[in-house]
């Protein structure tokens, strides 16, 4: 199915709903992996919105990837308790860490593992505590390893 006829389909089930702008984003950023761009004067039109709005919340929420996301999509804690033991110099770690490899870098805002950070998550799926730069990089090495 083409990108048109699936954000119908997204916006058809969302039109009537108040605040259908956040729940629209995150089935389109499901289904896509991203907000494709094209997308916004569709969604805006849709929800009565203007361009500027919508992509205001899509630039506001760190959740909201504008490209496509690599083949993994790794995310370090920038909360309070993850940056007080750490977070902070592992997310810079990180960044270089993963500079021109196809694992996409993305913030969240705790991952419910405050008492022990600094945690990351990879796809959505694994969590990891007590994250250091060595765990990172051994992590990341069997990441980039897989088929
Ligand atoms: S602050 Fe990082 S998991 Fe809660």
């Amino acid at each position: 199915m083409e990108i048109p006829a699936i954000l119908a389909r997204i916006l058809d089930a969302h039109r009537d709903q108040p605040g259908a702008l956040l729940p629209v984003l995150h089935e389109v950023q499901e289904v896509f992996g991203f907000i494709p761009p094209e997308t916004v004067p569709a969604i805006a039109t849709a929800l009565n919105l203007s361009r500027a709005e919508v992509h205001g919340v899509i630039s506001y929420y760190h959740h909201f990837r504008q490209e496509p996301p690599g083949r993994h999509v790794v995310r370090v804690c920038c909360a309070e308790a993850c940056q007080a033991v750490g977070g902070e110099a592992l997310a810079e770690h990180a960044k270089a860490r993963l500079a021109g490899s196809d694992v996409t870098l993305a913030p969240v805002y705790c991952l419910g593992l405050c008492a022990c950070g600094p945690a990351v998550q990879v796809d959505e799926t694994q969590l990891h505590a007590a994250m250091t730069p060595t765990k990172f990089d051994a992590l990341m090495a069997r990441l980039e390893s897989e088929p």
